[in-house]
């Protein structure tokens, strides 16, 4: 799928939002997660390993970077205005594990498109690990439990 086909439908699952809202039926506020999703675990049920943040990290180069760059502040971007996922203070929809893999899994705002179609919850799982070991250091697991050391956050 194109990037335009993905803003595309992210914008139509948006809009669809708007319109079961309008209905009165139940939409998780500021997501397009389905009413019927089943509940998501807030903390990530994948134990940290270097090997599930170098798998995440290699989600996030194939998915994820186009938007929010190569080193996930989205800096370089010009047509959205992708969100920095090193910086959850600035984050609009959440900052828990669960929080990651939903706006990940149904898309998020506007233009966050859902990936439901190319990743499997053990995948968004492992890239939820990886965006933790690109954010703050009081998030990151220990590294007594293997961080992966890459040029983002070797500092
Ligand atoms: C087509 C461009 C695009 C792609 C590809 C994309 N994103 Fe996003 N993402 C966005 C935009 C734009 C926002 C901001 C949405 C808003 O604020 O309305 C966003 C927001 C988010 C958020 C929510 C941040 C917050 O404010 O709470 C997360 C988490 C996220 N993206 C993770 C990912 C991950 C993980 C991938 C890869 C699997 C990915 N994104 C791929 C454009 C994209």
């Amino acid at each position: 799928m194109t990037i335009v086909q993905r803003v595309l439908q992210a914008a139509t699952l948006a809009s669809l939002g708007l319109a079961a809202a309008a209905t009165g039926q139940s939409e998780a506020p500021g997501t397009t997660e389905p009413a019927d999703a089943p509940a998501i675990a807030a903390v990530n049920p994948t134990p940290h390993s270097q090997d599930a943040e170098r798998r995440g990290r290699t989600h996030y180069l194939r998915h994820c970077q186009i938007c929010h760059g190569f080193d996930g502040r989205a800096l370089e971007n010009i047509d959205f205005e992708a969100a920095d996922l090193t910086d959850p203070d600035r984050w609009l929809f959440g900052t828990t594990d669960g929080d990651l893999f939903r706006n990940t899994k149904f898309g998020a705002g506007l233009d966050m498109p859902p990936f439901e179609a190319e990743l499997d919850d053990e995948e968004i799982w492992d890239l939820v690990h990886y965006l933790r070991s690109i954010g703050p250091r009081e998030l990151r697991p220990s590294p007594a439990e293997g961080t992966v050391q890459t040029k983002e956050n070797r500092r």
